[in-house]
């Protein structure tokens, strides 16, 4: 059954708003490598490409569907935050609005009763859960550091590791 008119447009603004979560965390990538914080960027960009890889699912599975694939103007990112704590709570909050968007066209999949974009939903729902809990975990860890560049530095070298793992 093709898919519906309403969630193909959802769909395609889902797409716009992961290729816009891809911009917002490469202008922090941006930002931290203006401090100098090379690991904490590595970090960004490699959330950068795991949310490109977000919007390809959206891609891939409105054209499956056989929808039409559309892109829209992408929003231009802040630039600057005024901490590295400040610049991952605002990616945790913004984290927190994804996952409402997501949880928002879930309800949308029951109306129409799409079962089938319910479930590919589903993948997103729980990686939801991680995002918000790896943006979480780095809150929690620059809160303690407060002011201490020591600690900065270690949480710097350890985000330095992360690597793109393709998102599976
Ligand atoms: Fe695409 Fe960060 O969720």
């Amino acid at each position: 059954m093709a898919v519906g008119e309403r969630i193909v447009r959802a769909l395609n603004q889902q797409l716009n708003r992961e290729l816009y979560s891809g911009y917002l965390y490469l202008s922090m990538a941006a930002y931290f490598e203006s401090l100098g914080l090379r690991g904490f960027a590595n970090w960004m960009k490699v959330q950068s490409q795991e949310e490109l890889m977000h919007a390809m699912k959206f891609f891939d599975y409105i054209a499956r569907r056989g929808g039409r694939v559309e892109l829209f103007e992408i929003e231009e990112p802040p630039k600057s935050w005024s901490s590295p704590l400040n610049a991952f709570e605002y990616g945790l909050e913004h984290e927190r609005k994804v996952t409402q968007l997501i949880s928002d066209l879930v309800e949308l999949a029951i109306a129409e009763k799409d079962h089938s974009t319910f479930n590919m939903l589903q993948w997103f729902v729980k990686e939801q859960v991680e995002e918000e809990e790896s943006f979480d975990e780095i809150v929690e860890k620059l809160r303690m550091a407060k002011d201490n560049n020591m600690i900065l530095l270690m949480i710097d070298r350890e985000l330095g590791e992360r690597k793109f793992g393709g998102g599976e």
